[in-house]
């Protein structure tokens, strides 16, 4: 897919869909807030939420106190649904409009996550650019937290071709600089109440 299809398809996703019509909305995103915990946010961390969408993830992270949030996506329409949603307090987010494997962040951060983004990436080179991306972005001793499909999830997501992963092939998509903390699977229900199995699993950059 060229980076221009790839943008096309995730624009037409958010401007003819509502919230609850795509596989992985979700009210309240539990699995993504107790891995964040285990990296013990203070109202001073940076946090940016990679292929955020418009979850309603930085709607928590703002109730919660964090005050650095940064929710990126290729979809413009995507981040305008979740300003939207949130009102005033969209405001005090940063929202860029990007390509994860084309970002150079303007400052580094200590909690990168990415639930249901990096499992498109189905070129290897995508990948690489996708962790070369991460590890300019997360300062050492930072957390990165990545939800994927499960090796016993679906095969595609959204129409699309995924990969699907396991904490040991996760961990080796990231390579050194990378060490596992904690992973657990995830059945996340859709709002149509089919079951999808995620693997999610927290990283500490060293
Ligand atoms: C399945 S949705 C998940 C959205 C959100 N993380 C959630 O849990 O609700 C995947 C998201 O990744 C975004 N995305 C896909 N490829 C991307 C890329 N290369 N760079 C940035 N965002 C990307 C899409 O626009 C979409 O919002």
């Amino acid at each position: 897919m060229t980076d221009a299809n790839r943008k096309a398809h995730w624009e037409t996703v958010y401007t003819t869909k509502g919230e609850n019509e795509v596989s992985w909305f979700q009210e309240s995103p539990e699995a993504s807030l107790e891995l964040i915990d285990l990296a013990h946010p203070t109202p001073a961390s940076t946090i940016v939420d990679i292929g955020g969408g418009a979850s309603r993830l930085v709607d928590s992270l703002i109730a919660r106190g964090l005050n650095h949030v940064t929710v990126l996506d290729l979809s413009e329409a995507a981040l305008e649904a979740a300003k939207a949603r949130l009102g005033e307090r969209a405001s005090g987010v940063q929202w860029v409009v990007a390509d994860v494997t084309k970002w150079y962040p303007t400052q580094i951060c200590d909690i990168w996550h990415d639930r249901a983004a990096f499992h498109f990436l189905t070129d290897p080179a995508d990948r690489a650019a996708y962790v070369a991306c991460m590890k300019r972005t997360v300062k050492p001793g930072g957390h990165v937290i990545i939800g994927t499909f499960a090796i016993d999830g679906p095969e595609k997501c959204s129409g699309l071709p995924v990969n699907r992963y396991d904490a040991t092939s996760l961990a080796r998509e990231l390579g050194e600089g990378a060490v596992l903390v904690d992973a657990r699977r995830h059945d996340h229900s859709t709002p149509w109440k089919s079951a999808q199995r995620f693997q999610f699993c927290i990283f500490r950059r060293t």
